[in-house]
């Protein structure tokens, strides 16, 4: 399996609804998210000069939401690297495993969402820059 940042591609959720409010529905498995969610989670009240994420998974499926406000994403499978960011509710960010994350520039009340793949298990983490290119090389080449 290639985990490439040319894999991390932008979803967009179909919306309904129209003048008084939309209502978008992500969770519908094997349609909207491309794997079964097991967990869901948020990030709020970041202070604008602060990063999140600095870590990667070796396993761990993610899509990523902006639900309120943006936030910028750089991420790096090792090899290259790609900035995103995101505004929309409609539009989640798809990160494969095998792929270094920092999420920053938080407007202030921005809300992040993330849908993953598996319930959270510290030993999927890898949180070392230098452990993350070791891995990459040993595991998972890109070139
Ligand atoms: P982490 O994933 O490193 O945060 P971020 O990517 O947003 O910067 O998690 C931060 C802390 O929260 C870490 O100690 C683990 C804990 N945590 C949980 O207990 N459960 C979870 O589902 C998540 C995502 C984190």
């Amino acid at each position: 399996m290639n985990y490439s940042v040319n894999n991390c591609t932008l979803i967009d959720f179909s919306v309904t609804g129209s003048g008084a409010g939309f209502f978008i529905d992500p969770l519908r498995n094997g349609f909207e998210a491309p794997f079964p969610v097991k967990r869901m989670y948020y990030l709020f009240d970041i202070p604008g000069d602060k990063a999140r994420g600095g870590h990667a998974h070796k396993a761990l499926k993610q899509i990523i939401v902006a639900i309120k406000g943006s936030f910028a994403i750089k991420l790096s499978d090792g090899f290259a690297e790609k900035m995103v960011t995101l505004d929309n509710p409609g539009t989640g960010l798809r990160l494969t495993p095998g792929i270094w994350r920092e999420l920053f520039d938080f407007t202030p009340g921005a809300t992040c969402m993330v849908l993953a793949s598996e319930v959270y298990d510290e030993k999927d983490y890898i949180r070392n820059y230098d452990e993350f290119l070791a891995y990459k090389q040993a595991c998972h080449p890109i070139k």
